[in-house]
């Protein structure tokens, strides 16, 4: 074990911390998390946890996340500037703009948004279950402003037959897949099966065999009998599948849609995290408060 990584186990059991790291962090974090997942199973996982910390690898608005639903722990990300553009595609003054056009409408929030935004939401979700949320707490709501991917808002009206009241935001990274990087990784590997981030634009999600979140993907190559597979996300979630299925070949369906905020933790961060117990995600109580009910209603609708 090299002496960071030392450092880091012996700071975690002292401070009975636990580490919990997104699926696109650099291949030296995925390997020293306690657990790694998707937004929705980090979130689960920040609520239910004994630990006393919580050291996050993610992005901003997950560790966040992580304070609403455990708010008496210490929640640290190990750099403060570990931002999600598309989550600042929307602050929580436009929402209440947007709300007074519609004053009937329920907000459904993506989980990349600001705890500001989620206070003012009535259900917030993540890629692994808006297409469920919107089949079940809002089958009957006539209408739904959903913010801030019109990417994903998209791919859930496509599966649900629900239209929604949109905003213009995306994600910078998963645009970058293209129907022509997937046709030329189709052409070059045909065997392979497509799996794709519902935050790729149409064209491409077009294209796809299948539609998942990132922990829906690793799920997915484990009960699949195929053996090569194109991989329309992030790419570093690549270094997990190679890990935990070493018989079974993955592509990325671009190389450039790199999420520059994921890549800036790496391990002496984190070690630095635990040493000086830094970045603390503080929020006010009210914002604690009022975003907790969007939240608590989206890690209760699981499969
Ligand atoms: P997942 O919840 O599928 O991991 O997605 C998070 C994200 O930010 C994708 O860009
Ligand atoms: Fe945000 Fe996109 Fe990065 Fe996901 S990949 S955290 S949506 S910028």
């Amino acid at each position: 074990m090299n002496s960071l990584v030392e450092k880091i186990e012996r700071l975690k059991k002292e401070k009975e911390a636990i580490i919990l790291a997104h699926n696109y962090q650099l291949p030296e974090v995925q390997d020293i998390a306690d657990f790694l997942g998707d937004s929705l199973g980090l979130s689960i996982k920040a609520a239910e946890t004994s630990a006393k910390m919580i050291v996050f690898c993610g992005v901003y608005f997950m560790a966040e996340t992580a304070k609403i639903l455990s708010p008496d722990k210490t929640v640290l990300i190990p750099d403060k500037d570990a931002g999600c553009p598309m989550a600042d595609m929307i602050t929580a003054s436009q929402l209440k703009k947007l709300r007074q056009n519609y004053p009937q409408a329920k907000i459904l929030s993506y989980v990349n948004t600001p705890a500001e935004v989620k206070a003012e939401s009535d259900f917030a979700c993540t890629s692994a279950n808006a297409v469920k949320m919107v089949n079940s707490a809002l089958r009957d709501e006539e209408e739904i402003i959903f913010v801030p991917d019109k990417y994903l808002a998209s791919y859930v009206t496509s599966q649900t037959g629900k239209k929604f009241i949109l905003w213009e935001g995306y994600c910078p990274s998963h645009i970058k897949i293209s129907a022509k990087d997937i046709l030329n990784k189709k052409r070059i590997y045909p065997q392979a099966e497509v799996l794709i981030h519902p935050e790729c634009r149409e064209e491409a999600i077009n294209l796809a065999d299948k539609v998942l979140s990132t922990e829906g993907m690793c799920r997915y190559v484990k009960s699949s009998s195929g053996k090569e597979f194109i991989i329309g996300t992030e790419p570093e979630i690549i270094h997990r599948l190679k890990k935990e299925y070493p018989d079974k070949e993955f592509y990325p369906a671009s190389e450039e849609a790199v999420c520059p905020g994921m890549k800036r933790i790496n391990l002496e961060k984190v070690l630095w995290s635990l040493e000086n117990e830094e970045y603390k995600i503080e929020l006010p109580p009210e914002i604690i408060k009022k975003a907790r009910l969007s939240i608590e209603r989206m890690i209760n609708c699981t499969d």
